[in-house]
């Protein structure tokens, strides 16, 4: 699996420790950055990552700001993107079983980093559910034509 993952300097902190717990758990990387936390605008690092995603070059794609909102309404942007910003790990399992969220957006501000841990075990481990949940996505993908 390869993970596309970046975040602004509000999630910089939780980003980096992210990297290093995702490719502990044998995940390909790809950081988009930043590099350090120096004050950046979060649409110039959720845009690389949601396009990650829709071109095939990652699998999912993981974004942190102080809320995660931002990030969420950035990457939704991004055609063939479907973005949830999520804050517990029931929530992380049902964006993938009920919606295919192919892009996770965490709050680096507000949830704690054991709790982002947490968050992105269910969201990796979790399929999507298919059978009716599928025509509904579907649906959500035909709003962007
Ligand atoms: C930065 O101050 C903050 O606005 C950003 O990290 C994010 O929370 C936006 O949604």
């Amino acid at each position: 699996m390869r993970v596309s993952i970046g975040s602004d300097h509000a999630g910089f902190e939780q980003k980096q420790a992210l990297v290093d717990y995702l490719k502990g758990k044998g995940v390909e990387v790809v950081d988009r950055g930043p590099a350090n936390d120096d004050r950046v605008d979060y649409p110039d690092y959720a845009a690389p990552v949601a396009r990650d995603v829709a071109d095939g070059a990652a699998d999912f794609g993981v974004l942190v700001c102080g809320t995660g909102i931002g990030m969420a309404m950035a990457a939704d942007k991004v055609p063939g993107v479907r973005a949830a910003n999520i804050i517990n790990p029931e929530f992380a399992a049902l964006c993938r079983e009920h919606n295919d969220a192919n892009v996770i957006t965490l709050s680096g501000r507000f949830v704690p980093l054991e709790e982002n841990e947490r968050i992105l075990d269910a969201f990796f481990a979790t399929p999507f559910g298919e059978g009716r949940h599928a025509g509904r996505v579907e649906k959500i993908m035909a709003l962007e034509e």
